[in-house]
């Protein structure tokens, strides 16, 4: 099939490659020159495992091609809407200036029994909006919802292998046929079994920021078992487990530590309150205020730890974090713990080092106050506490003997429990854990 694919940020330019891959022609528009300019040399403009990869192979074969002329889109029969949905400054709503003029500035290419195919994040009730809008200036082409629930550090395999397909479609005709389409792009993976479920607008809007909002509940959940962990004296990790291993609940996203972050879960819940609150369901959400509470009151609780580690006060003190974005296997630093600890610590006077392997030139951009240091060694070299924020695999590996000889002090905080606290502790470090004695 020959698709478009509006936006290339991170949902927009791993869908286009996954595409191309699954043997469409795709042309990927986005308005920023350079990011088109990056792709089209096959360079991914954010680390994403595979990704770079999978452009190089895409480009070769013909397949796939970036562009920043809306005009480039005229050609293509099903065209995807990627374009971000951020926090609105000062506000939880969601702002959907792109959503909108992506909608507008395709409007003019599209052709009779074009499918348009939504996959941003957006608040319930923007789909039959924006139907309603292309009534007006397209009326012969349909619109699909159809959320996207990649994770990032996962985006290639999540998008090529999903775990479902939802389609909000209109009723009657239309939708009849815009299925038809949308089965044709995703025939590869449907053909081994991936289910998929029809349903109208509002639903399918609501089955993403419904999973979000259970995953940003369920890790809220293990955080308020580990405040209650270090008030009674127990330990969340074997809690966790144990839990875990009743089928109903499940171990995934049960590990307690510093909170969750990035550009989906807190921004999406936040998004989630405001919409609902619109529709005069506020009260059904209040919970997730909640949620979003227990959340940002880990990032203080980790910088508070840190103080008590390093006797009382952080002044003077050299604190070293250990990885600066949201999680590992990502470069993305968008509303990340790690750096938002980093910074009060800072601010209550530490001296503060921090160390990523992919990060770092994001985490600069948003905190230039910070100190930054490439390689771990150097960064953990004179410390008087080391605080693992991401569980990036080289963190994870670090020996505490040789790490104990770089140090001022061995004192240590795992901010994500991936450590063994044992080991550490054998080799002489003071260490914590969340929510475990
Ligand atoms: C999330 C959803 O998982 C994905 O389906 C959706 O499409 C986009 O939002 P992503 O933001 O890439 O994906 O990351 P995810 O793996 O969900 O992790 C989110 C945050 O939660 C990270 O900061 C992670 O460190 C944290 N987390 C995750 C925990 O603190 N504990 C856990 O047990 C799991």
């Amino acid at each position: 099939m020959r698709i478009s694919v509006i936006g290339c940020g991170y949902l927009g330019a791993v869908h286009a490659a996954s595409m191309a891959k699954l043997g469409h022609d795709v042309v990927g528009i986005d308005v920023d020159q350079a990011k088109i300019s990056e792709l089209t040399s096959g360079r991914a403009p954010f680390f994403e495992p595979g990704l770079p990869e999978l452009l190089t192979e895409s480009i070769a074969s013909g397949r796939l091609s970036f562009s920043t002329d809306m005009a480039d889109a005229a050609g293509a029969d099903v065209h995807f809407v990627c374009v971000g949905t951020p926090q609105r400054k000062g506000e939880y709503a969601a702002d959907l200036r792109f959503v909108d003029a992506a909608f507008s500035s395709l409007a003019p290419y599209l052709k009779p029994g074009n499918v348009v195919v939504g996959k941003s994040t957006v608040p319930v009730g923007t789909a039959a909006r924006l139907a309603e809008g292309l009534q007006e200036s397209a009326p012969e082409a349909i619109l699909v919802w159809n959320p996207e629930f990649l994770r990032e550090g996962h985006a290639v395999q999540d998008t090529l292998t999903p775990d479902r397909f939802v389609y909000g479609v209109p009723n009657g005709d239309p939708g009849t046929s815009a299925v038809a389409a949308l089965d044709e792009v995703y025939a590869t993976p449907l053909s081994t079994g991936t289910p998929r479920l029809v349903v109208d607008y509002a639903t399918a809007e609501l089955v993403k920021t419904a999973a979000n909002s259970f995953l940003a509940t369920k890790i809220s959940f293990i955080n308020a078992m580990a405040e209650v962990c270090d008030a009674a004296g127990a330990d969340v990790t074997a809690l966790a487990d144990a839990i875990g291993m009743d089928d109903r609940i499940g171990r995934k996203f049960l590990n307690a530590g510093v909170g969750f972050g990035g550009g989906c879960l807190p921004k999406d819940i936040r998004a989630f309150m405001a919409r609902a609150g619109e529709l005069g369901a506020d009260q059904a959400l209040t919970f997730l205020r909640e949620v979003d509470t227990i959340n940002m009151r880990r990032r203080t609780r980790v910088v508070e730890m840190t103080r008590e580690i390093c006797g009382g006060s952080l002044m003077g003190k050299r604190v070293t974090i250990l990885g600066a974005a949201f999680k590992p296997d990502s470069d993305d630093v968008r509303d990340s713990p790690a750096l938002s600890a980093a910074a009060q610590m800072q601010l209550q006077g530490a001296t503060v080092t921090v160390t990523d392997p992919e990060a770092l030139s994001n985490a600069k951009g948003r905190f230039p106050e910070l100190g930054y240091e490439p390689i771990t060694e150097n960064a953990i070299e004179r410390a008087h506490a080391l605080v693992l924020l991401t569980e990036w695999k080289e963190y994870r590996a670090l020996d505490p003997r040789t790490v104990g000889a770089l140090v001022t002090e061995k004192n240590i905080i795992d901010g994500r429990n991936v450590l063994d606290s044992a080991a550490w502790r054998e080799a002489g470090w003071n260490f914590k854990g969340m929510g475990r004695p």
